[in-house]
């Protein structure tokens, strides 16, 4: 059984704690796009765990995947092995040999390119967008290659002196080849024991009917194609990119559970047609925490936007919806949620292709009354009837059910429909 976890707005959704709620029946746990851009946060007790590569189902003990698509920064991975392993952690850890690495002069040039760029991206300067884009350069190293040391070698000598005269075109110095080796040879000998191959292993899982779920980062309004492109991620966090990542067939993908807020955030540059500002966004932010996990920067924030979750579920093919912080909401007066655009006298109800449009879309709003919700419910009848009514909307706009509701951090804060 496949099951896919992916983000229906822009990232943030909460899609670790879905994952950490279904992952107790789960097997195998899989990444498949982006690196340590994502921030995915797991509460249980008294106890936070944030990932930034690790796989959510690290917290249960699952066999967890790092698939083809996915950036590894080795010393983020290493440092998050250790951190689980110190908590008692017993997971099993599987890295595809074809995965990209992200390497120093990855992290330097994304920095460099957003702090001379008239047009900032606000990246997370992790390095993602320089490592894809040699990834598809051919230039790109492989976890593979990196794991053995003649091959990582020769290929780093090959790059660098393209990656010196890159550097230096922005006035930065690249670290030498001897100081990036000194620091990626160790890291490279702790992970070679987790090398395989993620599309054999997991074709084999759901032979023996094992669950699999694939764990999204980012979400659909980051695309690199389907996005506010240029302002977006530089992988694919949508589904049908997923079985792409993974190396398993299409026609296996049996579960696509799109997680959205109740409400709406971006970080980073970029259209953002329901954005709020002042007394009740900050409101929001801080009701919601909504810091980044990755950069700590402000949240910006916005009520729901049903076209672009119209269109990821269409684009997705979303089987259900999770709706995740809907406590944050409690103790507005009112709700509203956008269901349309007007955009040119025009009544808009997808996310037009050119991003130059969406920037001038107005967002056509619905008014709903506003709710409390309690902090402990047994079943989605505890909801408030106003909470109930908005959900309802959610679900005729879509077209989706909602199958899962999560009103708190705590994995018990969670309802199933
Ligand atoms: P990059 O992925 O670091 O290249 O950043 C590109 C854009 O995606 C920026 O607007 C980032 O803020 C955003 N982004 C990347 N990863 C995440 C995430 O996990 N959550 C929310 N936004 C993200
Ligand atoms: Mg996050």
């Amino acid at each position: 059984m496949l099951t896919a976890v992916v983000g229906a707005q822009f990232g943030d959704e909460g899609k670790g704690k879905i994952v950490d709620f279904l992952a107790s029946k789960a097997d195998v746990v899989v990444r498949f796009n982006g690196g340590n851009n994502a921030g995915h946060t797991v509460v249980v007790g008294d106890k936070t765990y944030k990932f930034h590569i690790m796989p959510s189902g690290a917290v249960q003990n699952k066999v967890c995947c790092l698939a083809s698509g996915v950036a590894i920064n080795p010393e983020v991975l290493v440092s998050e092995i250790e951190m689980l392993k110190k908590t008692g952690k017993r997971f099993k850890l599987l890295i595809d040999s074809r995965a990209q690495i992200i390497m120093p002069y990855h992290i330097l040039l994304d920095g460099a390119k957003e702090s001379k760029s008239k047009n900032k991206i606000g990246t997370t300067k992790r390095g993602i967008g320089p490592c894809y884009a040699d990834r598809a350069a051919r230039t790109g190293i492989r976890f593979g290659e990196f794991v053995r040391e003649k091959i990582f070698r020769e290929k780093l000598h090959a790059v660098l002196p393209f990656k010196r005269k890159e550097l230096n075109s922005y006035g930065i110095r690249c670290p030498s080849e001897r100081t990036i080796l000194a620091k990626y040879l160790p890291l490279a000998k702790k992970l070679k024991q987790y090398e395989a191959d993620v599309s054999l292993f997991l074709q084999k899982a759901l032979k023996q009917q094992k669950r699999v779920l694939l764990e999204g980062a980012q979400g659909f309004c980051l695309d690199n194609d389907f996005g506010t492109y240029p302002y977006v991620t530089s992988s694919r966090p949508i589904a049908s990119a997923a079985l792409a990542s993974i190396g398993i067939s299409a026609r296996l993908l049996e579960r696509i559970i799109g997680v959205a807020k109740a409400y709406c955030t971006r970080v980073g540059s970029g259209p953002f047609v329901t954005e709020l500002k002042g007394k009740l966004a900050d409101f929001i932010r801080e009701k919601g925490k909504e810091y980044g996990t990755t950069t700590g920067r402000a949240r910006r924030i916005g009520w729901l936007d049903l076209v672009m979750l119209r269109t990821a579920a269409r684009v997705n093919g979303f089987t259900e919806l999770a709706i995740t912080k809907l406590d944050v909401l409690s103790g507005l007066k009112k709700v509203k949620v956008c269901y349309a655009y007007r955009f040119k006298g025009k009544t808009l109800k997808e996310v037009p292709a050119n991003t130059f449009e969406l920037a001038k879309c107005k967002p056509i709003y619905r008014e709903f009354e506003g709710f409390e919700i309690p902090e402990r419910m047994r079943s989605v009848e505890d909801l408030p009837k106003e909470a109930k009514a908005y959900l309802r909307f959610i679900e005729k706009q879509c077209s989706t059910q909602i199958r899962l509701v999560s009103y708190g951090p705590e994995r018990t804060q969670t309802l199933r429909i």
